[in-house]
């Protein structure tokens, strides 16, 4: 039996400091040995929303004790380690910085090699750690700070079909959360509270819903909340506002995949094709469900990963570094933090006011 490697993962781009060791089995299927992740939320809820600074302090209290634990709860000894893989980006320069500071020492001091990890990457990846997964793939990532449909071609290799041209679908749903009265990070509690709610009961626009290819645009959305939210009074008419908000972003998500499904196929000549949704929003039961069907209907394969590894979580960035690993790719110890890391870097910026689709 030849001896797998050993990987230890590295997470501090946002407000979860998060540390990982996974290995892989004789078939290659990734094992995750640890998994420890805090989140601050606490931290930040009274402010609205993720405060640089405070997070960038919180990950340096705890990044030795939770990379400390992922060691101690992996049931093998730090020097077993056989490379360190931390997030270089996409963050908060000052969060990232952490996490990639402390992997590089570790790396050194353990002689080992370093690896840099595109955070973004590491949720394209995700699903592998609990199911077979080959590329090419179609990969819709929804999280807080990225919506973008990715065709993915292999390790490193992506090219971008659509992107939000404004806000992260996280994002809105968080900016919904807010205007309702809810604590931040409002969108699972918007799930919640949709439940209770008549989703036809507010008409919400669907901005670029009918040009622009897989592009989408959630900002309009946020806007014509604020505008209801002024003449809500009761309990009642807040349930069907999250509902309505829930079924409209249901609704573009529908159109627009059908619309990636289409040029990702006008890219990949396939019999069988698979589509990964990932990111923080792929935890939504009402999205996850429609995406699912649609996949039925349109003879995809549909992936997830687990709920508990679909938000932030440091098992993904060390299964990039464990693919990189296997292909050598290692990282000099002067690689920077990168706050923005496009996957697809030959893709145009379209983000902000006179973008043209
Ligand atoms: O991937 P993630 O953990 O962090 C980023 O990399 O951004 O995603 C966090 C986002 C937040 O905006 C949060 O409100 C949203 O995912 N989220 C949800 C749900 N669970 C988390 N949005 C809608 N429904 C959910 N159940
Ligand atoms: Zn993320």
């Amino acid at each position: 039996m030849s001896k797998k490697p050993l990987i230890l993962g590295i997470e501090s781009s946002c407000d979860e400091t998060a540390a990982s060791v996974i290995t892989e089995n004789e078939q290659g299927t990734p094992i995750i040995l640890s998994n420890i992740i805090s989140s601050q939320v606490d931290i930040h809820k009274q402010f609205g929303g993720v405060v640089p600074e405070l997070a960038a302090r919180t990950h340096i209290e705890k990044i030795d004790w939770i990379v400390q634990k992922a060691i101690n709860d992996c049931g093998r000894k730090i020097q077993e380690i056989d490379a360190v893989a931390s997030t270089a980006g996409p963050g908060l320069i000052v969060c990232l910085s952490v996490g990639l500071s402390f992997g590089k020492a570790l790396a050194v001091s353990l002689n080992k090699p370093f690896i840099g990890v595109n955070h973004l990457e590491g949720h394209a990846l995700s699903p592998k750690l609990n199911s077979e997964l080959n590329y090419p793939y179609l990969f819709l990532l929804i999280s807080g700070g990225h919506t973008q449909f990715l065709n993915v071609q292999g390790l490193g290799k992506y090219k971008r079909l659509g992107t939000t041209i404004d806000d992260a679908l996280g994002e809105a749903f968080d900016k919904t959360a807010k205007l309702l009265g809810i604590e931040f990070p409002g969108g699972p509690q918007i799930e919640v509270m949709a439940k209770k709610g008549d989703p036809n009961k507010y008409d919400l626009p669907k901005p670029i819903f009918n040009k622009g290819g897989c592009n989408l645009s959630f900002a309009g959305l946020k806007t014509a909340i604020l505008r209801i939210t002024k003449n809500i009074k009761t309990e009642q008419e807040k349930f069907d506002l999250a509902a309505s908000f829930q079924k409209t972003v249901v609704e573009i998500l529908y159109k627009k995949t059908k619309i990636a499904f289409s040029e990702f196929e006008k890219q990949n000549k396939l019999k069988e094709k698979t589509f990964v949704v990932a990111g923080g929003v792929a935890a939504n039961k009402k999205i996850r469900s429609m995406l699912t069907n649609l996949c039925n209907e349109e003879n995809y394969q549909s992936m997830f990963p687990p709920l508990e590894l679909c938000g932030d979580n440091a098992a993904m960035i060390a299964l990039v570094g464990l693919e990189k690993f296997k292909l050598k790719q290692f990282d000099n110890l002067d690689h920077p933090a990168k706050p923005r890391w496009p996957l697809d870097k030959n893709a145009v910026f379209l983000k902000g006011a006179g973008v043209k689709l």
